[in-house]
């Protein structure tokens, strides 16, 4: 069976994607430490961060949950391969030309970037029309490939997979990732164009529009329709009515496209735009914040029971637990960090000053990956922490962190010094991302997917 090659590309992908973040983590705790090296390592650490972290785990994300739970094949497995060598070299390629001061690599590195995610959509439509001429072809051999699974990876087919009373949501969650993907690749080619002509490979030059869309359109973008698909997966309980979710999608890529539109003819048209994105981004966070709150202060309803009826019959020694323990601490921080950032579009903030930057990708996406590993990388990975009260002093040290650093930075934004808050800010938010990646190196193991 091939489940053990769809589950390494996957993990090539989030593999490298932590690699990326602890070493653009320890440049940001650096910074922090000696803001003076600030102007040597922030284009470095604004490459690898955006595009050697977040991007990568998306992709990585992606491929698993396509490939784990729906059965989603690519026809040759280097195809995927080919698109994690060309994601990775371009952030090499461009780290490479900052710190030479070079125009080749960061040239190469730029076109790099613009293939990467046209190879993610190859690669998605070809393993989806393939899986499904396989699966007509070999009548219902996907649901053979499923029930043969060991026991893990039937866990992470409830975690992810199909579930009827989840279509309306997965509809808008999976229109989502589209458009975030199709604004992702009309950035990277303005990236290149907008970089190409840049004489000492000086890191990567944005405009407004271009950080709209690159940060808000495809990062933020994706987080939330991610968030769309794995909220009821992971609270049990369908986060209905669709439409609700809908409305705050349109407003929250008509923002992204009235501020990129506004960044052209005028500063209201951004302003505008601004607001509407903040006011999308409070909506979602109440929303998702609600659903967490509520499946909390209930018991099993109804709904749920026929939600779990509906989905795929499990051994109950292997069903998954969802959300709990650190694992909805951390979502829960992620959508307050979120309100935060939405109050400050609406109210004026600077949508990239210091302060706003990490609470998009920090604050918020962040800790939603937190909480997306404590309850999805025992099943994945088949690892477990050492030990729960781990994974909390873990969670502690990085969301101290990250609140000390934005907090700094927004007093810095005031105009006030804040050199010791600043300091201390960021060396726990790197020291936290490193104890995560060393939980799972201590781990505890479980059964794996085979
Ligand atoms: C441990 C986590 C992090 C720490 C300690 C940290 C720290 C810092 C610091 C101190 C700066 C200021 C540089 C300056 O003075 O210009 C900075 C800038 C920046 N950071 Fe982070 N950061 C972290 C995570 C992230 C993440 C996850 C992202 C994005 C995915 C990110 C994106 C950026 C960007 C785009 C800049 C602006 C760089 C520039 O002005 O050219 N950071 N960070
Ligand atoms: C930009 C990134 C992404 C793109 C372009 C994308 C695209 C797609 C496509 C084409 C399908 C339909 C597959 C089929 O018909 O068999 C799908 C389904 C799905 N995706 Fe994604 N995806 C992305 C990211 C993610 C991530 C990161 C997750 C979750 C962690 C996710 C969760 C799901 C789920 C749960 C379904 C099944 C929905 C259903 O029942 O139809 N997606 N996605």
């Amino acid at each position: 069976m091939k489940i053990q090659q769809a589950y390494r590309l996957p993990m090539g992908f989030i593999f490298a994607a932590f690699l990326n973040f602890t070493v653009g983590a320890i440049l940001g705790g650096t910074m922090a430490a000696d803001p003076a090296l600030s102007y040597r390592l922030a284009p470095i650490h604004a490459i690898l961060n955006p595009y050697g972290w977040l991007t990568l785990l998306i992709y990585g994300m992606t491929f698993a949950v396509l490939a784990l739970s729906l059965g989603v094949q690519l026809p040759v497995s280097s195809q995927g391969w080919a698109q994690l060598v060309v994601a990775e070299a371009g952030v090499v390629l461009l780290v490479i030309g900052n710190l030479i001061q070079s125009t080749w690599p960061s040239r190469t590195g730029v076109v790099l970037l613009v293939l990467a995610p046209m190879l993610f959509l190859y690669n998605i439509l070809s393993g989806v029309r393939y899986t499904k001429r396989l699966s007509r072809s070999q009548e219902s051999g996907i649901k053979d490939v499923l029930t043969q699974l060991p026991t893990s990876a039937e866990a992470a087919i409830q975690l992810f997979g199909r579930v009827p009373a989840y279509r309306k949501t997965d509809a808008v969650g999976q229109r989502g990732t589209d458009v975030s993907l199709m604004l992702f690749i009309i950035a990277t080619v303005w990236t290149a164009i907008w970089n190409w002509n840049d004489p000492k490979g000086s890191g990567l030059i944005y405009s407004q529009g271009l950080e709209w869309l690159t940060f808000y359109g495809w990062i933020g973008g994706t987080t939330l329709s991610v968030a769309l698909h794995l909220a009821p997966r992971f609270l049990r309980r369908p986060a209905d009515p669709a439409g609700w979710w809908s409305v705050l999608q349109v407003g929250w890529f008509g923002g992204v496209l009235l501020s990129v539109v506004g960044s052209w003819i005028g500063v209201p048209w951004e302003r505008a735009g601004s607001i509407v994105t903040g006011i999308a981004l409070v909506g979602s966070a109440l929303g998702f914040l609600w659903l967490a709150v509520v499946r909390r202060s209930h018991s099993r309803t109804g709904e749920e029971a026929s939600v779990a009826a509906s989905s795929t019959v499990l051994n109950s020694n292997t069903s998954t637990r969802g959300l709990h323990g650190p694992g909805i601490a951390a979502w829960i921080i992620g959508w307050l960090f979120a309100l935060v950032l939405g109050y400050e579009l609406v109210t004026y903030g600077d949508p990239f000053a210091l302060s706003s930057i990490h609470l998009l990708f920090l604050g918020f996406i962040t800790s939603l990956v937190y909480a997306v590993g404590y309850t999805a990388f025992p099943i994945i990975l088949g690892r477990r922490p050492p030990h729960t009260s781990l994974a909390y002093v873990q969670l502690i040290c990085s969301e101290i962190g990250a609140m000390l650093l934005i907090g700094s930075f927004m007093r810095i934004e005031a105009g006030h010094a804040t050199s010791l808050m600043l300091m201390s800010g960021g060396v726990l938010a790197t020291v936290g991302v490193l104890m995560f990646l060393a939980l799972w190196g201590l781990r505890q193991p479980s059964s794996r997917v085979k």
